[in-house]
């Protein structure tokens, strides 16, 4: 059975002022009736998986708790005191299992990805399944479509069953790069999601960052259980160095020479990391001068826009490529194409704070 370990430790910088501190997009209603983290868990309905291990921030506890129990998912909830990215994370997740006597393969899942075919999803995870059980570690990969920097990139290695060696792992590139790879036709982008047996991940970790490792174990030794959560000891987490999986494991692991232990299954199933207004636009429908109106929203003569409205009516007119977000305490106005740097915007707040 599949452990799925949902990562829900980030704080969606981007999508502000719709994305809070206290209360992260994965937690929000894009276009569903459920939250992000919601349709995480319930698009696992039908596979062969147990309750979820889910690892947040403390200060989320109780919208995590309410969402998962809403869905019927409760299951454990690992609270970090401080947030020191996902190889961490996914450390501790892993640990808490091994710490049990058991050593299940992990599906890792980011709580803020948006999929449109549920069945195709399921299919690619369970043809991955074997690589797992043979001690791979396996990345799920998606055809790009543009240069975007924001992700990871994979280059395919020779065919192996249903997926492929990878040959080169390269996370978040720069533009000229990304353009290369994607013009190359050799790349894949990493998804973000990952899966392998508890103990692989573990292996892995030792080899590539071994002081995560350390401070992730000690972390665990000093933790206490509290009713639904397990809530990790701060004084040894925050020793923790902060760095993603892919930085942490995946590059290392993947660009050692003579590695093969990675695999990359390509995954085709309407993949998108609702990562900004932009790709909020991209999936949502649009009206025949392509605008994605939210709320009370009147228009005139303008086009391909994002204008989402709390709790005003929000107008506009001969506007186009724009994104208006209106909330009960901020409104953001941004050119569609300059959407990544709304994360200054949190920045610059933070600071005056
Ligand atoms: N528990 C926990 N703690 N979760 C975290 C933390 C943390 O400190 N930091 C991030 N997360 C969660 C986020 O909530 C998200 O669900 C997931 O981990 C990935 O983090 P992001 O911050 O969204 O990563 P990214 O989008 O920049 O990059 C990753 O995803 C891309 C695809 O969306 C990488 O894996 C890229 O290689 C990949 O292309
Ligand atoms: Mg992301």
């Amino acid at each position: 059975m599949i452990k799925p370990v949902i990562m829900a430790g980030g704080s969606g910088t981007r999508l502000w002022p719709l994305s809070r501190t206290l209360y992260p997009k994965q937690f929000l209603k894009i276009n569903s009736d459920h939250s992000m983290i919601q349709n995480t868990v319930t698009r696992l309905a039908g596979l062969d998986v147990s309750l979820p291990v889910t690892i947040c921030g403390e200060e989320h506890r109780f919208v995590v708790a309410e969402q998962l129990r809403a869905i019927d998912k409760l299951g454990c909830i690992l609270l970090e005191p401080v947030g020191r990215n996902t190889a961490p994370a996914i450390a501790l997740a892993a640990l808490n299992e091994l710490d049990k006597g058991k050593d299940p393969i992990l599906l890792v899942l980011a709580a803020d990805h948006q999929i449109g075919d549920t069945a195709r999803f399921q299919q690619v995870v369970n043809s991955a399944v074997i690589f797992a059980e043979q001690g791979q570690l396996v990345t799920f990969g998606i055809v790009p479509s543009h240069a975007e920097t924001g992700y990871g990139y994979i280059r395919k290695g020779v065919g192996i069953a249903d997926g492929f060696k990878v040959a080169k792992f390269v996370e978040k590139p720069d533009e000229a790069t990304a353009q290369g790879y994607l013009a190359s036709g050799e790349y894949l982008w990493n998804s973000g999601m990952f899966m392998f047996k508890a103990s692989r991940y573990v292996a892995a970790l030792e080899k590539c960052r071994p002081d995560i490792l350390q401070s992730c174990k000690q972390a665990l030794v000093d933790t206490q259980a509290d009713l639904d959560f397990v809530r990790i000891d701060k004084q040894s987490f925050v020793d923790c160095p902060a760095e993603s999986i892919d930085y942490a494991v995946m590059e290392p692991l993947c660009n050692a020479e003579g590695s093969d232990s990675v695999v990359v299954v390509p995954l085709d199933a309407n993949w998108s990391d609702i990562g900004s207004f932009s790709a909020i636009w991209d999936v949502s429908a649009k009206d025949s001068n392509n605008n994605v109106h939210k709320g009370d929203v009147l228009s005139h003569n303008s086009a391909n826009n994002l204008i989402l409205a709390e709790n005003t009516l929000v107008t506009t007119v001969g506007i186009e490529n724009t994104i208006v977000i209106q909330t009960k305490d901020a409104i953001l106005v941004a050119a569609k194409d300059k959407v990544q740097e709304v994360k200054n915007i949190v920045e610059q707040l933070k600071r005056a704070n």
